[in-house]
């Protein structure tokens, strides 16, 4: 499976056969130029999740590397920081207790009608041991289904909905005031997308659909149940242990993702932005909704 590619801007290391990579001598506070930059936007469109070793960076370089990546791609949950329309804080206190944010296989804000094409976290206070996040692969997903699977589910149209959000509280993480709204948010999305960087296929299966389009909830449950169990198998997962000044990034469209709930007793600071994706594209040639 591997299929590492070289670059001229930095090292690059895959972290499993499937997908991941960790990244090495580049820093990002002094060389956001249009080619680095085209090069990690390259490197995520291959390997779906980069690790960024090394970085310094306080909220204003991550604010700066967003925008050299791209516009920012909205987030109608989550209170900003002062200052910055872009930037979120997840802080996790060692006194808490319960689910720590995203502690489920999810898609960040799959129910948005163009979600998040890439999503970065940074290190900002990680714990020595613990507090990993899990990601899988949801292209290797889609390759592994049966011709006569794929062709089942070729034109399925999928209804993914933002009611199912408002239900999560999680500690010091503050929510918008007007976050209600997300309620009534529904967006239908094809079930097989393509990536419009590199034309590969992926299942875009997320953890708040209600429903294929067409089917009842009964009928929906046990399809997408098997395709989530089928995109969560292990040799389609990495997992990216942080280490202050880690810098991560996904392709928020084409993986899930799961925070590791294990890190009782340590703060973890991360510093958060989303980058503007596009529009799902249905892989049949047709697009989902008008
Ligand atoms: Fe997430």
């Amino acid at each position: 499976m591997a299929r590492e590619t070289k670059f001229e801007r930095f090292q690059i290391r895959q972290m499993t056969g499937t997908i991941g990579a960790e990244i090495t001598g580049l820093d990002l506070a002094r060389d956001r130029s249009p080619e680095t930059m085209a090069d990690l936007k390259r490197a995520i469109h291959r390997y779906h999740v980069l690790a960024i070793r090394d970085q310094k960076m306080e909220l204003e370089d991550v604010h700066q590397v967003r925008a050299a990546l791209g516009p920012f791609s909205g987030n109608p949950v989550h209170e900003p920081i002062d200052g910055y329309d872009d930037l979120m804080i997840l802080n996790r206190e060692p006194d808490e207790t319960g689910k720590v944010i995203g502690e489920d296989w999810h898609m960040d804000l799959a129910w948005l009608a163009k979600p998040p094409g890439i999503t970065m976290l940074y290190g900002h206070e990680v714990p020595p041991v613990g507090g990993d996040t899990c990601f899988t692969s949801l292209e290797w997903a889609y390759r592994s289904l049966s011709p006569a699977m794929k062709a089942m589910i070729e034109d399925f149209v999928v209804v993914h909905s933002g009611k199912g959000v408002l239900g999560q509280q999680y500690g010091s993480v503050k929510m918008r005031a007007d976050v209600h709204k997300i309620a009534s948010f529904e967006v239908e999305h094809p079930l097989v997308c393509t990536d419009p960087v590199t034309g590969e296929r992926y299942l875009f299966v997320s953890s708040v659909i209600d429903r294929i389009k067409g089917f009842t909830p009964a009928e929906t449950r046990p399809i997408i149940d098997y395709l989530f169990k089928v995109a969560t198998r292990p040799e389609f997962n990495c997992r990216l242990r942080w280490a202050p000044g880690t810098l991560g990034m996904w392709l928020n469209p084409c993986v899930m993702h799961t925070a590791i709930n294990d890190y009782p007793g340590y703060r973890r600071t991360m510093y958060r932005s989303t980058i503007e994706g596009w529009t799902p594209i249905a892989a049949s040639g047709k697009r989902a909704a008008a």
